[in-house]
């Protein structure tokens, strides 16, 4: 295999119980990157299309991901790297998540896969790193296994998949401001209250249980938080309105998407989170602000191949 591209799809992190630690991939959305092998060693991004990104692999995500994962190698050749953003950053649906798994993951297919998907995971968490001052894995972790996913360890790098009930469908809402990830970190403070810890890991756990049981009423009521929500919403315009929009035309539940400022819900059924998603663009219609709005079921795959020669 010479040339390979892949498509890396966006996801939703903390799903409002789970900071840092839940994520969910979803379909059709997402970043399309080519990378060829070239005979001289080392990485190089030739261009990105569709967002001004830099193109200097100690800068962009995709080449600090790849950077991190060829130090584990001995390969004396060189790739040549081409995105093209699907997401744009500072959305809150993980776009460097998809361009760091993404480079990884092209890059571990045209060496031959000496690395697992799981394995992974640790070199897409340095674009993390680089992105978000953080090196939180529960986006790329959803982006690399598919599915929902969990990270019980990040620097232990353990991970793992959880169980998807079928008819799970997200409404998503992204208001075009750029809330950059380090900067929605800023404002969680850094204590929390015994009540609030107890609180927030009963719904921690009655989520993952509900996920199993395919209990959706519970995975619905589960999805509270009253950690990170109140502090993070005031950087996103009509939070609470669009939430209780969402809450009353029959969604599961409604949070932020990862760090903000996309707000997601989560419904039972396609034509459910369509009725829903069409309640977020009434909202938002009031606003002098763009907007996407998308409905996505659960995917179960993660990133793929598209195609390669
Ligand atoms: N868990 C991270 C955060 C996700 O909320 O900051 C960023 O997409």
């Amino acid at each position: 295999m010479k040339k390979i591209k892949v498509f890396s799809p966006a996801s939703i992190a903390n799903l409002s119980c789970g900071y840092d630690v839940l994520g969910v991939c979803l379909e059709n959305i997402g970043d399309e990157i080519t990378v060829k092998k070239t005979k001289n060693k080392g990485v190089t991004i030739k261009n990105i299309q569709g967002q001004n990104l830099s193109t200097d692999i100690s800068k962009n995500v995709a080449g600090v991901s790849a950077i991190a994962l060829l130090k584990e190698t001995n390969i004396d050749y060189g790739f040549e790297i081409k995105i093209k953003k699907g997401i744009k950053p500072g959305s809150g649906i993980g776009s460097s998540a998809a361009s760091s798994a993404g480079s990884v993951f092209a890059i571990n297919k045209l060496i031959g896969e000496p690395f697992s998907r799981k394995e992974l995971i640790k070199f897409a968490m340095e674009g993390e790193m680089i992105a978000s001052g953080y090196r939180h894995a529960d986006n790329v972790a959803a982006v690399l296994l598919g599915g929902f996913t969990f990270v019980r360890n990040s620097v232990m790098h353990d991970y793992f998949k959880l169980n998807t009930p079928i008819e799970l469908a997200f409404a998503v809402i992204h208001p075009k401001i750029e809330l950059k990830t380090k900067d929605s970190r800023a404002v969680v403070k850094k204590n929390v209250t015994i009540t609030d810890m107890v609180s927030q890991s009963a719904n921690l756990g009655a989520f993952v249980s509900g996920l199993y049981t395919e209990n959706y009423e519970l995975i619905g009521k589960s999805m509270n938080d009253i950690v990170i929500e109140p502090m993070r919403s005031i950087l996103i315009p009509k939070f609470y309105e669009t939430k209780s929009a969402c809450l009353s035309e029959g969604a599961l539940s409604c949070g932020i998407s990862g760090s903000g400022p996309s707000i997601f819900a989560l419904c039972k059924g396609v034509s459910k989170a369509n009725n829903v998603a069409n309640r977020m663009k009434e909202i938002y219609n009031k606003l002098d602000l763009e907007y996407d709005v998308f409905v996505s079921c659960v995917n179960d795959q993660g990133v793929k191949v598209l195609k390669f020669k």
